[in-house]
């Protein structure tokens, strides 16, 4: 099998170390920037590819919106077999890149944009073609864990352990969308289109682990908890609910097992029950074998997204938890306390039921007022 690659950055270059290992594949063309053309298999046009019948399939792995959708469009349109790990753009451009695909008789597959190496959105979409997917959960971002991990089990700060994960490769270019949890809800925004053909582009809830210090490990620790980064989605009727937001797990349960980059990816099938995924959620490897996963499929895989999945509005009234807070004792009375620890300046309490959409309108509320805030779901 003939192929093109466009980018070559770091999972790129696993890519093309894995491809190269295998007699199966040739890899024909590498697209890279303007100037960096240095070996003959390189090339900085586009039309080099799309204009070579022998190529067909290209895995985009340049990241951003643009060029990434346009030179993907006119891949499919010459009749390429398309794969990516962009959730970005499959989160912005994916209805249409995948109409395009329907139209070209050709795939358009992008399991490596949802949790690294773990196999689940491929297993996700064979899934909602023959059950029904009750909902949608788990740990779906490897620099995230992995922060949490080095901060709840050794004790590292929050600027030492980041530091680390972008060592490691972890991290997007930009880590504000791995600690905001953006990554984490473009990748349940996937799930989502995948299990439900609706993809959430708005009126979801995000709350990442930026607000998150050591003085919450030690307390929470105190009590025999521990906090993960968590997505959940599914219907409510015909409610679609999609959020991220950190949540406290007793300190046996599955999820404070899940360390280091690894994620764990849930879904609940009426019929086939709680399947669960785990493996290595970031980093250049596994996060290549998903790419080279999905090469090898193309032709034979399941639509990822089908025929009149569309972009909605998540609700997120229809979920309800129990909330772990600190904030300035000014808000205070923002919420029916279960339980309640006076620090002086500020307070920790454990709030009673409320909706998952109040809670981060809260938040929001308190910020604007330029209070800071840490709030976590109890998990139970
Ligand atoms: N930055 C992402 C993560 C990479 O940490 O999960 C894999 O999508």
């Amino acid at each position: 099998m003939k192929l093109a690659l466009l980018g070559i950055g770091t999972v790129g270059t696993g890519v093309y170390e894995m491809l190269c290992a295998s007699p199966a594949f040739e890899v024909s063309r590498v697209l890279v920037r303007e100037g960096k053309a240095d070996a003959p298999y390189k090339c900085t046009d586009i039309r080099t590819i799309t204009e070579d019948s022998e190529i067909s399939v290209v895995a985009e792995l340049m990241g951003g919106i643009e060029p990434a959708f346009s030179y993907l469009s006119a891949a499919i349109k010459a009749g390429k077999h398309a794969v990516t790990a962009n959730k970005a753009l499959v989160a912005e451009k994916g209805i249409e890149l995948a109409r395009l695909a329907r139209e070209n008789g050709v795939s358009f597959l992008f399991s490596a944009a949802c949790g690294g190496g773990v196999p689940f959105l491929h297993n996700l979409a064979l899934a909602a073609e023959g059950d029904e997917i009750v909902s949608l959960s788990g740990i779906l971002n490897g620099t995230t864990n992995f922060m949490l991990d080095r901060m709840q089990r050794m004790g590292m700060d929050y600027a030492e352990a980041l530091r680390e994960a972008q060592q490691r490769g972890y991290a997007e270019a930009d880590p504000s969308a791995d600690v905001s949890g953006l990554d984490a809800l473009r990748k349940l925004m996937l799930s989502c289109a995948v299990a439900y053909d609706k993809l959430p582009a708005e009126g979801f809830c995000r709350e990442g682990i930026e607000s998150f210090t050591a003085a919450d490990v030690a307390h929470i620790q105190s009590l025999g908890l521990c906090c993960r980064l968590i997505v959940r989605g599914g219907m409510v009727g015909e409610k679609l609910y999609a959020f991220v937001e950190p949540v406290l797990f007793p300190a046996t349960e599955s999820e404070c097992c899940v360390l280091e980059n690894y994620n764990m990816a849930k879904y609940v099938g009426k019929n086939a029950g709680p399947m669960v995924f785990i493996g290595q959620g970031a980093g250049r490897y596994p996060t290549a074998s998903a790419v080279v996963r999905d090469i090898c499929s193309v032709g034979s895989a399941r639509e990822m997204l089908r025929e009149g999945c569309e972009k909605v509005s998540a609700d997120n009234s229809v979920c309800f938890e129990r909330y772990y807070v600190h904030l300035p004792k000014a808000f205070g009375n923002r919420f029916r306390s279960e339980q309640l620890w006076d620090e002086g300046e500020t307070l920790r309490l454990i709030s009673g039921k409320l909706s998952v959409q109040e809670m981060h309108a809260i938040a929001n509320e308190i910020r604007e007022k330029g209070g800071s805030i840490f709030f976590a779901a109890m998990g139970e």
